[in-house]
Order: C-alpha cells, then structure tokens, then sequence
C-alpha cells in the first residue's frame, strides 16, 4: 500500500529560523527510505491552534500519516500531545508505550517524552520527541505497525 506522509516540526526556535530543522527532515529520509511518499511538510511553533490546523490541513491533503516531531516533553511550550488529544477520534496507547519502553533501553530520559499515537479525521497521527535522532529511533520501534494502521484509519479494506 502506497502511503502519502505529512512531517510537521513542532519547535519555537525552528520556526523562527533561531536554528535550522533538522527533524523533519530525517524523517523525511527514513519515510522516503521506506518506500512511502512524502507530500505535506510544515515546520509551526509550540502552539496548539497551529498544530491542529496543520494536521487537519495535511489529512485533508491525503496524508495517511502524519509524524510530527518536537514538543512531546515537559517544557512550558510543549503542547503537542494535549494538541492532538482535543482533535482526535481516538489515542491507540500502544505506540506510546512501545516508543518509551524501547527508548528507555537508549536512555532513561526517554521516559519525560509524552509521545503518542492517535486517529485524527482519516490519518495516523504519531507524535515524536524533538530529537531529531529520538525521532528516528521511535519511528523504528513502531514502523511494522504503521501499514495496517494507515489502512485502518483510512478505511481501506484490509486483512488482520
Ligand atoms: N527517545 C529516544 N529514543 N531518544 C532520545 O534521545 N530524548 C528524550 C525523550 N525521548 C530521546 C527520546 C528527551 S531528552 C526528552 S526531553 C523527551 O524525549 C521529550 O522531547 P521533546 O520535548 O523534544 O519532544
């Protein structure tokens, strides 16, 4: 199954240009490296209304999944999963144990990420730590999931 992938960078300073993203875009690499198509990009600051209006933009586009990246801590700005919880159908709490559990055995930090998974509209949202090298590692521990939840959250028939 062909799957159209929107990347959203949640960060104050790369939004403002203070430094250069570097998440997306390695997500980018690991999308396109695994046969997936990357049609929606955005870089939006720590801030709800512009997170939410970027995933429901980029799910009207087409996009199948959307990984965002950034604001999954404990900062004062970061927002992105209470952002995502007053937009979704429904968190799949899977994801998020899975990407900490695993990160855990990398670092004991990885345990202050909110990360998560939920269905907003048509899309699989996955919300990532800002890390761009996090980002990546928790990409990989749920990557095998992703197909049959895009299939699912777009209502494409599919077998179990
Ligand atoms: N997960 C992995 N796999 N690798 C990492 O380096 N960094 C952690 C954590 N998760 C990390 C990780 C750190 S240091 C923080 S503060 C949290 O993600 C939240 O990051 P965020 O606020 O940038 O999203």
């Amino acid at each position: 199954m062909q799957i159209s992938v929107g990347i959203i960078t949640i960060s104050d300073r790369a939004s403002a240009g203070d430094y250069k993203d570097l998440g997306g875009p390695a997500l980018k690499d690991v999308a396109q490296k695994g046969g997936w198509q990357v049609v929606c990009e955005a870089v939006v600051p720590d801030e709800a209304a512009r997170i939410q209006e970027t995933i429901r933009s980029f799910s009207q586009q087409g996009c199948g999944l959307i990984l965002a990246t950034g604001g999954t801590g404990i900062g004062p700005r970061d927002v992105t999963p209470e952002a995502i919880r007053a937009i979704m159908r429904v968190e799949l709490p899977g994801f998020g144990e899975v990407m900490r559990a695993q990160s855990t055995k990398i670092t004991p930090n990885a345990i202050l990420s909110r990360s998560l998974a939920a269905i907003v509209d048509l899309s699989l949202v996955i919300a990532l730590p800002g890390k761009p090298s996090g980002a990546v590692e928790c990409l990989g521990f749920v990557e095998s999931a992703i197909p049959h939840a895009v299939a699912l959250a777009q209502r494409t028939p599919t077998s179990c």
